[in-house]
């Protein structure tokens, strides 16, 4: 085999409940992830030695060492087959870089799947999902697609039925959040209200299931109204610019409007297809249409 290439979806959460941190400094989470119709493709060619490339948006600042999420995909599917990862991985990225979307975590999906076809490995799908688990709490999701509800850190995964499409407009913002940050500040937000930040002080968080009623539904009016996401408050904090995003979609006509989990790409979910992409004109150039659910990791033909 040559090359094997393989497309990953980007996500949303439509709802992330933020339960209290745990002893492990992860946070208990009920996260309802949608995946959505914008793609990385993560390409595998036999070569000497680990070598990783990137083209396409924001590539700069994709890492291109040992701590890109696709090269340790590698380096741990090959250490479980006792096989050396000798390959070139080539990243196109479509999906915004640390902006809230599981970016990194489609490129280590995909590069799970992309390597264990070129090394004809055969690995289990509960093996593979057990790496992607290793890898990061939202791999696991980038890999199955579709829409799940993601308890425990957000990896362990049950499949939701979505009784429709739902058409989404995405605001990319210069610059990323980092994921321990916007918690942290979470964290912070929540001691400083003098509610307490731990898990016996924080209560447990749950799927609302009047969002998993709209998603059964495809009732895109009844989603808006559900839409929730307890890391917005932290990600405004560290970024008050977006409220005036967020503000701008709702006032263009966008059903809804929330942070796409850390941020800070922000999120519209529009009545329909044709009034998202009047939403994302009048947004501007930065802003993407994309429709979902997504299917999750996929090996082109
Ligand atoms: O699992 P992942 O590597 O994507 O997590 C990145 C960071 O996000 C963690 O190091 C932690 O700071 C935070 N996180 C968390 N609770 C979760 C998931 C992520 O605190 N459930």
């Amino acid at each position: 085999m040559t090359a094997v290439t393989v497309r990953v979806p980007a996500k949303v959460n439509v709802q992330l409940a933020v339960g209290g941190r745990r002893p492990d400094g992860f946070h208990d989470l009920a996260n309802v992830f949608l995946a959505v119709g914008l793609h990385d493709l993560v390409t595998a060619e036999p070569a000497d030695e680990l070598l990783i490339t990137a083209a396409g948006r924001d590539v700069a600042s994709v890492p291109l060492d040992a701590t890109n999420l696709a090269a340790r995909a590698a380096i741990a599917l090959a250490k479980l087959h006792g096989v050396e990862p000798r390959v070139r991985l080539h990243i196109d990225k479509d999906i915004p870089v640390a902006g809230g979307m599981a970016g990194g975590s489609a490129d280590a999906a995909g590069a799970l799947l992309a390597c264990d076809t070129l090394w004809g490995l055969g690995t289990p799908h509960d093996e593979l999902l057990s790496l992607c688990a290793e890898l990061g709490s939202d791999v696991p999701f980038s890999f199955v697609g579709g829409a799940a509800l993601g308890v425990g850190r957000g990896e362990l995964l049950t499949p939701l039925a979505v009784g429709g499409t739902f058409h989404w407009v995405f605001a990319a913002a210069p610059g990323g959040l980092s994921t321990p940050a916007v918690y942290r500040e979470c964290d912070r937000l929540r001691r400083e209200e003098g509610a307490g930040d731990t898990v016996a002080e924080v209560p447990a968080p749950a799927a609302d299931p009047a969002l998993l009623a709209a998603l059964r539904e495809g009732a895109a009016v009844a989603l808006g109204a559900a839409l929730a996401n307890d890391l917005q408050p932290a990600a405004l904090s560290l970024r008050p610019e977006l409220r005036d995003t967020l503000a701008a979609g709702t006032a263009a006509g966008a059903l809804a409007a929330l942070v796409s989990g850390s941020g800070p790409t922000c999120a519209f979910l529009a009545p329909d297809a044709a009034a998202a992409t009047r939403i994302a004109a009048e947004l501007g150039p930065a802003a993407r249409v994309a429709a979902s659910p997504a299917p999750g990791a996929t090996v082109l033909p």
